[in-house]
């Protein structure tokens, strides 16, 4: 177990959902399993006044995420609490940085931190640059004895341009290397299992190209709609909410070069490079090859789902897609004219993330598939959630007479390891930050590179009327046009289930 450094946690926005909800719980199921030392602290900052014990009660003792713990017993939670510390401020206000100055000086000599201080951002994106410009003013980015170093939390940026005024902002009081970009999709298990499935086993690597993929397909499926979040979600849509980020690092992992070490600069090196690579979206191509949606009301069961424009804080006639579908390409030697399709929506029948790589049919077909709509390609799908794990199809021959040939399943499944604990996201994620890894963050240049990838979409839709949205009911895989997106005989979107059990066999919606 690597040491963690005595530190603080200062959080912005600290009475917020994301704190109670994440933070906080991540925090002490670090603290529980012995990861952070026995000198840190956790400093929560908001308008909302609070005491120390008002703000251990509401974030520990009252928080039903830490309840279902099974490490919250009354003992573990009072050690716990005991860490955390509240100050009232205005984030806004410059002058009140002085008292926090003064706040986190007394805190550290109270908790022998040696001036590490991480500043978590879990406040609305248009006061990231206002809250670094004032911590920079009273010199908390400056590194002369502990380290200093910034979290922010997404949407980082609204298009490229606010991308990159961000980016330049925060670079004007912090360095790149004190920046901390979340993504939470990073912090998964089974997204960083990813690399590993690619670059620790001989097998797939040397077949992961042009030559013997035939085309890969990425699905993020949601059950939920956007609950309390419409007032967001409405300015945001999928395409900002999940593709600009979640999916596109899933992309980048599945399609970038290997790395040449296992260093946070290498492997953000080589996403980099893949974001550059992603075949620009011309205004015909986004015509034709992307494909967005808005769920609308439907009855499931006697029971009546209302649709988008019906949820609270949503505007009545939008056009915010709660759907995309789309279609491109990476221009490099490993993956010339390999499609690469990618959905995400809300309301769909389950809730899903899988990667699938189908890979070609034998050049040459020897033998007869029970099932001529069974594409004879072998497939590989891995399952970021739920059910993690991966699943290769492949044929066998069916006994008897003659060489006839099904598909069959062979699986992996993260339950199935001992001891296999799977921490969440943000525990991993603000573990690393601690530690001073940046592996899992997004750096500042391909976040840009990824949104100058998205930002033709947003301006082809802003654009012109002509690009349509299509609505598809509550409770179905989305606009039926995006099968089309799909070229080739007996191909369509693998239609997954939650169950990765017994593939095939049933379905568990
Ligand atoms: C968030 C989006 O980043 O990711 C949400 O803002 C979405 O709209 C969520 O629901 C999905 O995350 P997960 O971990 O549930 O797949």
């Amino acid at each position: 177990m690597k040491k963690t450094d005595p530190h603080i946690i200062v959080i912005f926005g600290a009475s917020g959902d994301l704190t109670v909800r994440k933070l906080i719980p991540a925090l002490f199921n670090l603290h529980c399993r012995g990861f952070l030392p026995s000198c840190f602290a956790v400093l929560g900052l908001g308008r909302t006044q609070y005491t120390n014990d008002s703000y251990r009660k509401k974030v520990v003792d009252d928080n039903p995420h830490l309840m279902k713990n099974e490490k919250a017993s009354h003992d573990n939670m009072a050690g716990f609490a005991r860490h955390i510390y509240y100050q009232t401020m205005d984030s806004q206000k410059e002058s009140d940085y002085a008292i926090l100055k003064e706040r986190l000086a007394a805190t550290n000599e109270k908790c022998a931190t040696q001036e590490n201080y991480l500043f978590y951002l879990s406040t609305p994106p248009s006061l990231y640059q206002p809250i670094a410009g004032n911590l920079a003013k009273v010199a908390l980015n400056k590194e002369g004895k502990g380290w200093k170093r910034l979290i922010v939390e997404k949407p980082f940026g609204y298009d490229l341009d606010s991308a990159r005024g961000l980016n330049r902002d925060l670079l004007s009081s912090f360095t790149e290397n004190q920046v901390y970009r979340i993504d939470h999709y990073l912090g998964k298990e089974t997204v960083q299992n990813v690399l590993v499935t690619r670059f620790a086993n001989s097998t797939f690597e040397p077949i992961w190209n042009r030559n013997y993929i035939h085309h890969v397909e990425i699905t993020a499926a949601e059950s939920v709609g956007v609950e309390k979040r419409g007032g967001y979600y409405d300015s945001s849509g999928a395409l900002r909410d999940m593709v600009q980020n979640h999916l596109l690092q899933l992309v980048a992992l599945v399609a970038m070069e290997p790395p040449n070490q296992s260093s946070a600069a290498a492997i953000r090196d080589e996403k980099l490079k893949l974001f550059q690579s992603l075949r620009p979206l011309t205004f015909d191509d986004i015509r034709k090859n992307v494909i967005r949606g808005q769920y609308v009301g439907s009855r499931i069961n006697g029971t009546f789902f209302p649709g988008y424009r019906e949820e609270e804080g949503v505007d009545p006639q939008s056009k915010t897609e709660t759907y995309a579908a789309l279609k491109f390409f990476i221009d490099n030697w490993r993956w010339a004219d390999v499609p690469f399709y990618v959905r995400t929506g809300k309301k769909l029948p389950t809730r899903v993330t899988e990667i699938v790589v189908h890979f070609k049919p034998t050049h040459h077909r020897l033998f007869t598939f029970t099932n001529d709509h069974i594409n004879s390609g072998n497939t590989l799908v891995i399952r970021i959630q739920p059910n993690e794990g991966i699943l290769l199809k492949f044929g066998v021959k069916i006994p008897g007479e003659g060489f006839r040939v099904t598909n069959t399943n062979m699986d992996f499944h993260y339950d199935k390891l001992n001891d296999s604990y799977l921490p969440d996201a943000y525990e991993r994620l603000l573990l690393d930050c601690i530690l001073g890894d940046a592996t899992l963050y997004s750096r500042g240049d391909s976040v840009e590179a990824a949104w100058a990838f998205v930002d033709p979409i947003l301006k082809a839709w802003q654009a012109s009327d002509g690009m349509k949205i299509f609505g598809y009911p509550v409770g179905t895989w989305g606009p039926e046009h995006a099968d089309q997106l799909i070229e080739g005989e007996n191909f369509t979107w693998r239609y997954p289930c939650k169950n990765l059990v017994g593939d095939g066999a049933y379905c568990e919606l």
